[in-house]
């Protein structure tokens, strides 16, 4: 053999082999938002308790560094952070194998938030009256790719100092494992463990009187039976839910990012203009999410009870955790804030490496009947280089102005239904970042057309065990 064709079958077999890679694959292809589609719709809540598992990421476009700082992924699927999301995602599993009905297909139906009433008021009840003497309860609902992680951890890191400014994070470990985050609360059957530790500690909060704050971006996608037992939960609180708005265009950019890090079924060769046209049909990851979290909180709490960030004017003033606070009037931390770990959503170039992966994986599902191990995160990008050069990727700069022109619409929307709940409302910065949104990305059209030599010569170089064979059903 020459020299040339052993070089890229060994590059290709020394990362292939990876054993734990398959372990990650198996728990990330759980990974996915068939969930949220099934909340479509005014009244279709039947499916909504099913939950998803946090996610979170960051866009590269915006050259705005905040932006990047606060914007995260939400760990899961990451391998620096496998563990964390592996309740979630094994959870996720069994959700999908019980529902086997679910698919991602959209249900066209209006917003479910389009009936509510009309406010185009900016101005803001900052101060709920809560009855006398109860301490507050902030529950901080998301929505997934609005800064979570990093709020979540800053605020994990920062305990002590709370403890200090009267204020309880508490978070019981789940499963032995303790995270940043109150996720159990969103799951229809809670960790029975966690949720008496809990209780008792909340019981603590209110003889003491201090205020307490949990977080979870997956409580923005409950249904409004679990609302209900959050109220129960925290009778004993004054509570205000904060939501942190997000606009349409760069949040559904960012979800369909974080959903090609993680391996999720919805986006596994599919483009980012295909994956739009669905969510602009269906609105679930852009404003219709925020707006069925914003409606179903109103509608079990209250509408002074919810507090809804404007995420772009939000880190205008401040740094988010900050501003989560002010918004129902909790002490704040003086700056700089604790400095935590979170890991970069991937950028737009990384991106394409991703959507070539996955196309390569549709392509050997398809034509060799086994699923490809996905590479870590981090070694992804390095991986596939070693097949296909950036350069030689085809890649597409995308229409926006269809894209943009429903956005800002979108956008449009939820302000006129919740815009007297917002809180650091900028308007002008969420349409400009829509404005000038661009997008480029690999190519599927010509890859789907062109490509299938070349996978099938890259399908050759693969180690055996590097593709796990399918049984026939
Ligand atoms: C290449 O493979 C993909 C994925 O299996 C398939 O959908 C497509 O039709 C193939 N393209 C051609 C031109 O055969
Ligand atoms: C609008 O967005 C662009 C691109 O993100 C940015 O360079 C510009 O400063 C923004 N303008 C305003 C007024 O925020």
């Amino acid at each position: 053999m020459s020299k040339t064709p052993m070089t890229l079958p060994r590059r290709l077999g020394l990362f292939f082999e990876l054993p734990t890679l398959c372990i990650i694959i198996v728990t990330m292809v759980a990974l996915s938002w068939p969930l949220v589609v099934a909340l479509r719709g005014c009244q279709g809540w039947s499916l909504v308790e099913l939950w998803k598992p946090p996610a979170e990421s960051e866009q590269s476009t915006s050259s705005e560094s905040t932006l990047k700082e606060i914007e995260a992924e939400e760990s899961l699927g990451s391998a620096e952070n496998s563990e964390a999301g592996e309740d979630a995602e094994s959870r996720a599993v069994g959700v999908l194998r019980m529902s086997p009905g679910l698919s991602p297909t959209v249900h066209p139906g209006p917003e479910p938030w389009s009936r509510t009433q009309t406010v185009t008021s900016p101005s803001v009840t900052r101060r709920t009256a809560g009855p006398l003497g109860k301490p507050t309860a902030l529950i901080h609902i998301g929505p997934p790719k609005t800064g979570t992680s990093y709020i979540q951890r800053v605020l994990m890191a920062s305990r002590d100092k709370l403890l200090g400014m009267n204020i309880v994070y508490y978070v019981p470990p789940v499963e032995g494992r303790q995270k940043p985050a109150h996720h159990f609360l969103a799951q229809p059957t809670r960790d029975q463990a966690a949720m008496t530790a809990f209780q008792d500690k909340l019981s603590e909060a209110v003889a003491k009187g201090q205020h307490v704050i949990v977080s979870s971006e997956a409580l923005s996608l409950v249904s409004p039976k679990l609302i209900s037992s959050l109220k129960s939960l925290f009778s004993k609180f004054n509570i205000k839910v904060v939501l942190t708005y997000r606009p349409f265009l760069g949040r559904t950019w960012s979800a369909y990012k974080q959903h090609l890090s993680t391996n999720n079924p919805r986006v596994i060769g599919v483009s980012f203009a295909e994956y739009y046209g669905k969510a602009s049909r269906s609105g679930t990851d852009g404003a219709g999410l925020c707006g069925y979290a914003a409606s179903n909180y109103i509608q079990g709490f209250g509408r002074d009870s919810v507090f809804i960030l404007d995420f772009l004017g939000a880190q205008k003033d401040g740094d988010i955790v900050n501003m989560l606070l002010s918004a129902v009037d909790l002490p704040t931390f003086e700056e700089p804030l604790e400095r935590v770990h979170v890991v970069p959503g991937l950028t737009s170039d990384q991106a394409v490496y991703f959507q070539m992966w996955h196309l390569f994986g549709k392509y050997m599902f398809e034509h060799h009947h086994c699923i490809l191990e996905m590479p870590p995160r981090q070694m992804l990008a390095y991986k596939v280089d070693a097949m296909v050069k950036h350069h030689t990727m085809p890649k597409k700069c995308l229409d926006m102005e269809p894209m943009k022109k429903y956005a800002l619409k979108m956008d449009a929307n939820f302000r006129a239904a919740f815009g007297d709940r917002m809180l650091h409302f900028r308007p002008d910065l969420s349409d400009n970042e829509t404005t000038h949104f661009e997008i480029c990305e690999l190519d599927h059209q010509i890859v789907r057309m062109d490509w299938n030599d070349s996978f099938e010569k890259h399908a050759e170089a693969l180690l055996s065990n590097s593709c796990q064979k399918q049984e026939k059903r």
